[in-house]
């Protein structure tokens, strides 16, 4: 189309051009020397004719014209920036204008500001670019008129940048699930002194994802909220940094300390739902999927503790019907989400407290929550990797008032790493078996420290597993038998109780 088109222009020019030529005698299509650069750019016309549209000089030539209308360059501050004027087809007879907005900067040849300076093929160089030099310039070609902008950014000396948007010293506000690329730039620095810090930890500290400078923060979640900080470590006293801060909104996060919570009839129970939530969540309580309300059997309260808000539902008067299952439910504005909570008569899982491990000796310790009485412990125990677990069992159980029980066993080991838990019974049943524990007893010399760790407690209940006396155990080869010693210590104090309090 283009070339018949061509053509026809071409044929009309021809018709003109001859008829011109009738008049004035010029030569009509001699092509002036700038035609044959005219035919290396039109390589697609297949040898056909050019397009003849403006006279110059009595011959005809193309106008200038523009590929693009806009053309972004970025600079760094203080370097020189170099601004071309991309015209083709320009002629002698044009003249090139630049603006900065309305004002002109170059008139043709003549630079009206000291700062830019023209060069011969129209493009001006603008010396120690700043700050303020960002923004549009115009290179208008006379007498057609035409224009091409330049924008001009200057690159800062340091930058952040999320997904392309300047975040340096603001606050921004992700949703839990989307995902985020941060860039930091430091002008003229190097990529590889470049440092990201997320609360003042390092990158690495906190697995933050990080490629050429660029922080991912893909899916957000919680743990991405903070300050982020970035740093151009160039070794000099005063790097250049710069720091934005994350807020990220997510969907309540539920949790308790005690799933299962051990009560009395006609007593007063107390469950627990911990929850954090960006923006804040409203809590609520169900049982058998009923919404529970203020009343004389409910009662619910609010907390703030520094890292989660706790709602806390008191159940008076404890009845049979009372127990059961519990679900705690948090909502907002991203989510909602619930946990579950059972209020039972059965101890409550035992909660590992401490290891104590001198050679083959081990002594674990439990506390363990019981209104009612326990008549029983259980320990299991085996080396990682066993199908089995060994059983030991306890007879010896404590009356007590305070609640709260503590279960300690000894036992000597062979060398290796080793799993246990345990449970309890009381006088309605038995506790779930506690989360296991793994611990290892390393390879050591014969020494004989069983002796040693008997004698410095006192009040323990030796149950007497393994049958014979410490003493010959201890003097036999560790590496032969099993030795087991089983004590389980009931220790029923206000200050172990506060101690449990204070661990969650
Ligand atoms: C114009 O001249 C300068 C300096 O000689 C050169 O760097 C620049 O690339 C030229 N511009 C164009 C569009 O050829
Ligand atoms: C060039 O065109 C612009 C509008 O595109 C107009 O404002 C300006 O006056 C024109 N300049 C000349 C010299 O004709
Ligand atoms: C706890 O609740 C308060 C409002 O009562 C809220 O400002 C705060 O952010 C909450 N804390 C957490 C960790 O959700």
């Amino acid at each position: 189309m283009r070339q018949i088109a061509n053509m026809q222009t071409w044929l009309l020019s021809l018709f003109i051009c001859l008829v011109l030529g009738f008049i004035s005698n010029a030569p009509c299509l001699a092509l002036p020397d700038y035609y044959d650069d005219y035919y290396d750019d039109l390589e697609t016309a297949s040898g056909g004719p050019p397009e003849p549209l403006i006279k110059l000089d009595n011959i005809f030539v193309d106008p200038p014209y523009f590929d693009r209308a806009e053309i972004e360059i970025s600079a760094e501050p203080n370097a020189d920036v170099l601004m071309n004027c991309d015209v083709k087809n320009f002629h002698a007879n044009n003249v090139v204008i630049w603006y900065k907005d309305q004002t002109v900067i170059v008139n043709g040849q003549h630079s009206m500001n000291e700062r830019f300076e023209a060069l011969k093929n129209n493009s001006i160089v603008l010396r120690s670019a700043q700050l303020d030099d960002e923004g549009n310039y115009f290179c208008t070609v006379l007498p057609q008129n035409i224009t091409q902008n330049v924008v001009l950014t200057i690159e800062k000396a340091f930058s952040i940048r999320c997904d392309g948007r300047d975040v340096l010293d603001r606050s921004i506000v992700y949703r839990q699930g989307e995902s985020h690329v941060c860039e930091c730039k430091s002008a003229g620095g190097e990529e590889s002194n470049i440092k990201w810090f997320l609360n003042n930890r390092r990158s690495s500290d906190v697995e933050l994802e990080i490629e050429d400078n660029a922080i991912f923060i893909d899916p957000v979640d919680e743990h991405h909220a903070g300050i982020y900080q970035c740093m151009d470590d160039d070794g000099s006293p005063t790097p250049k940094h710069g720091r934005f801060e994350v807020i990220v909104y997510y969907a309540p996060k539920v949790s308790t300390h005690r799933h299962h919570v051990n009560t009395e009839l006609g007593g007063i129970a107390e469950l627990y739902c911990d929850y954090r939530s960006h923006p804040i969540a409203t809590t609520r309580w169900l049982k058998n999927n009923q919404y529970l309300s203020l009343s004389e059997k409910y009662m619910m309260s609010y907390a703030a503790e520094q890292h989660f808000n706790r709602s806390t539902l008191t159940v008076r008067d404890v009845a049979v019907e009372d127990l059961g299952e519990y679900k705690c439910q948090a909502e907002n504005t991203i989510g909602s989400s619930e946990m579950k909570v059972h209020l039972m008569l059965e101890p409550e899982r035992g909660q590992f407290e401490s290891v104590e491990i001198n050679g083959n000796v081990v002594t674990l310790y439990w506390l363990v929550r019981s209104l009612q009485p326990l008549s029983e412990a259980v320990l299991d125990y085996k080396m990682t990797g066993a199908y089995t677990w060994s059983t030991t069992t306890v007879l010896h159980t404590h009356r007590h008032e305070a609640g709260i029980w503590k279960v300690t066993h000894e036992m000597e080991l062979l060398p290796g790493e080793w799993q246990t838990r345990m449970k309890t019974k009381n006088t309605v049943g038995w506790s779930k078996f506690s989360a296991p524990y793994i611990f290892t007893i390393g390879e050591e010399s014969e020494d004989d420290t069983m002796v040693d760790i008997v004698d410095d407690k006192e009040n323990v209940v030796i149950a007497g597993f393994g049958g014979g006396a410490k003493e010959q155990k201890a003097s036999d080869s560790a590496r032969c038998h099993l030795s087991l010693y089983v004590l389980l210590l009931l220790v029923p104090t206000t200050l172990l109780r506060q101690r449990f309090f204070t661990r969650h």
